[in-house]
């Protein structure tokens, strides 16, 4: 039976290493697994990551980030579907996070925001929150030598940790205290896992 699987939370703060971790392990295990991650790498995803957008408003960056998802969520739900595992790097949580905050005095409403994304996203069976403080996961980004990209600095990230704190109250999301060794959040991630796999 496929699943579909999310794992959030701030720059930094693990995701791709828990996600990478969780598909070798799922794997190993027999299932059949899709590693995937938002924004995505083709069409509206790659010109978002472009920044061939250029200095657009948070209600911008919404709707950019929302067509990315809405073309994804056909292909998720295909896999899935098909009996596959799918292991998201962050889904519509992100965009109701950061584009909440605010960036330069701009951010857009938290009730628009999810009136916006509910339409154009499936439910996930599980969304975990990895959770810690901006101040250490930016520690951990300085040293990955990519190009800081404008949602990276504390003030900003210590809002979105809060909206998805909030949200994870909200919408009853697993939290897992991703200051610790990489082994410990991973088996954290691997038992909530557990229960829809
Ligand atoms: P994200 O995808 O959330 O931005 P990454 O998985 O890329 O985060 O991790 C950011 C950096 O921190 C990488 O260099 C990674 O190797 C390192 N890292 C990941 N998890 C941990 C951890 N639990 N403890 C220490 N460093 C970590
Ligand atoms: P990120 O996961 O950091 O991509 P990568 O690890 O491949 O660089 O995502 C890029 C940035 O996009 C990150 O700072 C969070 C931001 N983002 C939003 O602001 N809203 C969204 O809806 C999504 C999916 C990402």
């Amino acid at each position: 039976m496929g699943a579909f699987i999310v794992l959030e939370g701030i720059d930094g703060s693990g995701k791709s290493t828990a996600c990478a971790r969780v598909a070798d392990e799922l794997r190993s295990r027999g299932l059949d697994v899709i590693l995937t991650a938002e924004p995505t790498h083709d069409g509206i995803g790659a010109f978002i990551r472009s920044g061939n957008a250029g200095k657009v408003s948070q209600r911008a960056e919404s709707l950019l980030f929302t067509a990315d998802r809405y073309e994804h969520t056909s292909e998720i739900r295909r896999q899935v579907s098909e009996g596959r595992v799918v292991v998201c790097d962050r889904y519509y949580p992100s965009t109701v996070a950061y584009q909440s905050a605010k960036l330069d005095g701009d951010s857009a409403d938290l009730g628009w925001l999810k009136g916006l994304c509910e339409p154009f996203t499936d439910e996930p069976d599980a969304v975990i929150l990895l959770d810690m403080d901006p101040e250490e996961s930016m520690g951990r980004v300085e040293g990955r030598g990519l190009e800081e990209s404008k949602f990276e600095n504390i003030a900003f990230l210590r809002q979105v940790r809060s909206a998805y704190l909030d949200l994870a109250r909200e919408f009853g999301y697993s939290v897992v205290d991703a200051s610790r060794s990489a082994d410990e959040v991973f088996r954290d991630v691997m038992t909530i896992i557990q229960e829809v796999v």
